[in-house]
């Protein structure tokens, strides 16, 4: 199965995080020194793919901005003799037509931002990328997912999946576990916050998905779950009848930067595998620690 195309929904109001994401999209906010969005298009990029869909909104065209090119900073930066970071601005852009932006008018849900890509997913299997949350891992939790489709039948859908604790089940997606084979598993049934001491696992689904374009045709009935919106959970539910589901185990520590504690967790542990920030950052953090 070849993934040659991958969504990235950012229309979302990050509530979560404001007031930071008042003007500023949540998919900019910062990771050491590079935004969200850099992070899993850079994910993206190093699981094969070649188009990047990306599903704005409002407020977000800041996000188009950051990956065109800034004349007059490459002309400054050019002028100034700083090579180093003239070769950063080039890695990170993308190629020239490499890229689609959509909008989804209103946040309606995840599962409607996603059936906004439809027309220029086609009809072929495609990736998403949810960006607030990182996993630091390489190789990358998308190229983990796509070696382990390359093992799966051609009609097959994929999640990403992590382990959460038995009294946190709740808050998440939760996958039922069918025939194992190492790290990747059949779903045998999901459900979006199962009530407590109900969950048939203690896997939840993350922000990764190998998906058939038939998904779109669910999601085309606009049906509304929990929190009034049209949840993409749900669509993969009513897929499953038809399709195959399978849960991939990834390797690697798993971040939701949508959230404040998350978003700060993530840049203590990106600062801390980086090695020209790890001495500093560990020295300041045991200054704080002994106040
Ligand atoms: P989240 O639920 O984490 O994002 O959706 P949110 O709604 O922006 O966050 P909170 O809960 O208000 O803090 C995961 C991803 O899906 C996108 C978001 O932008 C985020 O990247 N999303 C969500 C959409 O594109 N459209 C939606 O209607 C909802």
């Amino acid at each position: 199965m070849k993934i040659r195309k991958a969504v990235f929904p950012v229309a979302g109001l990050g509530t979560r995080v404001l007031p930071a994401t008042k003007a500023m999209p949540k998919e900019m906010l910062t990771i050491v020194d590079k935004p969200l969005i850099q992070y899993v298009v850079d994910e993206a990029k190093e699981a094969g793919i070649e188009h990047f869909i990306f599903v704005t909104g409002r407020n977000k065209g800041v996000i188009e901005d950051h990956f065109d090119r800034m004349f007059e900073l490459d002309a400054t930066l050019e002028s100034r003799g700083k090579k180093a970071e003239m070769e950063i601005l080039q890695r990170d852009q993308p190629e020239a037509g490499a890229m689609s932006f959509t909008r989804q008018q209103a946040p309606l849900g995840l599962g409607h931002a996603v059936w906004c890509a439809r027309d220029i997913v086609g009809n072929e299997p495609f990736a998403v990328l949810l960006p607030d949350e990182l996993v630091l891992h390489t190789p990358g939790c998308l190229k983990q997912m796509i070696e382990a489709a390359g093992k799966l039948g051609d009609k097959s859908n994929l999640i990403a999946v992590e382990e959460v604790p038995a009294d946190r089940t709740h808050q998440y997606g939760i996958c039922g576990v069918g025939k194992r084979q190492g790290n990747i598993f059949e779903i045998d049934g999901m459900v979006e916050k199962p009530p407590k001491g109900t969950a048939p696992s203690n896997l939840s689904i993350t922000g990764r998905y190998i998906l058939q374009p038939e998904i779109f045709q669910i999601l085309q009935r606009h049906e509304r779950g929990a929190g009034g919106e049209i949840q993409l959970t749900d669509a993969m539910i009513g897929l499953a009848k038809s399709q195959s589901f399978y849960g991939v185990e990834f390797e690697g520590e798993r971040h939701d930067c949508g959230s404040k504690a998350g978003f700060l967790r993530a840049n203590i542990a990106f600062g801390m595998a980086r090695e020209d920030l790890r001495d500093g950052l560990r020295e300041e953090m045991k200054r704080h620690l002994s106040n």
